[in-house]
């Protein structure tokens, strides 16, 4: 049994990126094919072993929690009209033996503000974080949670999932940099939020799924606003360094940066064309599309 049994979903930023998609609805609910953003994450935390769902919510995320929520109307409906296979649909976003908490952000104040809201969530346990909108997809293999969790088995410290992105866009990410240890594994020995290209320690980009140990939480507390003026939760890892190993892993899947459109979309069409049901036809549409 896995011992990280607690997946931390901060779902509460302000999705500007996407408006006015999310000027009412939040950017997590945005669906690719026929599954929200926010489900693709909790199953990868699910099938990893997790059985508490923290989900780190600010206004216009209530959607978020009515998705986990009992729908008995529709349930019932369902039933009625011995439409089975989607009744099981409907009923698998939770699981019997998973556990559902909603805590608030009352005010949008950084990733890791976010992460530290869900300190009463946690207890003095590791922890996973996943940000939905990464939508990670590794059809034929272990999810990238999954990679990462049997990396903190074998080390018993924080691991950062990572991927090599063009230096060029180190601004939009946290950069880690340091000695490589295995295939796939390195130690972190600087990391940086949003360099530039020339302060940037390297091309490996900090991607939305963390594990880490509750001494996290510590940090925090004291962690003050960085880049962008938020309370950046890889300021607070770079801390955790100097008395914690932590562990960059660059996970084997695709990621989809779903809060970009561009994005979005790639994930949108690439998942449609894995799709058991739609596939076919969607490659045959596409066969045909003529583009000027
Ligand atoms: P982003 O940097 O993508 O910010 O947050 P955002 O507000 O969601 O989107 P844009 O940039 O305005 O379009 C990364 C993750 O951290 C969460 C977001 O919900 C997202 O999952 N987050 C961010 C919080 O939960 N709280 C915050 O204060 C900030």
């Amino acid at each position: 049994m896995s011992s990280i049994r607690t997946a931390v979903f901060p779902v509460a930023g302000l999705g500007t990126r996407f408006l006015p998609a999310t000027k009412a609805i939040a950017k997590e609910m945005l669906t690719v094919v026929d599954k929200p953003l926010i489900q693709y994450a909790s199953e990868e935390a699910v099938a990893a072993g997790m059985e508490n769902l923290v989900f780190v919510v600010g206004r216009t995320k209530n959607a978020i929690i009515d998705h986990y929520d009992k729908a008995y109307e529709l349930e019932t409906e369902l039933a009625l009209r011995k439409k089975d296979a989607l009744l099981e649909v409907v009923q698998q976003v939770v699981p019997s033996h998973i556990h559902c908490v909603f805590i608030r952000q009352s005010e949008a104040l950084g990733l890791g503000h976010a992460v530290l809201c869900a300190e009463p969530a946690i207890g003095n346990k590791p922890f996973a974080v996943l940000l939905p909108d990464d939508l990670i997809y590794n059809k034929d293999g272990p999810s990238c949670i999954q990679q990462m969790v049997d990396v903190y088995e074998k080390k018993q410290g924080s691991v950062i999932g990572t991927q090599t992105v063009p230096i060029a866009e180190s601004h939009k990410y946290g950069m880690v940099a340091g000695p490589k240890l295995e295939d796939r594994l390195a130690r972190v020995d600087d990391l940086i939020e949003k360099p530039s290209a020339e302060e940037s320690p390297s091309d490996q980009a900090v991607v939305g799924r963390y594990i880490l140990t509750p001494a996290i939480l510590d940090v925090l507390r004291t962690t003050q606003r960085g880049a962008g003026n938020e309370i950046q939760l890889t300021d607070a890892i770079a801390e955790l360094r100097k008395k914690e190993e932590i562990y960059a892993y660059s996970f084997e899947g695709r990621r989809y940066d779903c809060g970009s459109k561009n994005g979005y979309l790639e994930a949108n069409v690439e998942i449609a064309l894995q799709h058991d049901e739609m596939a076919e036809e969607f490659k045959e549409y596409l066969r045909n599309l003529k583009l000027d």
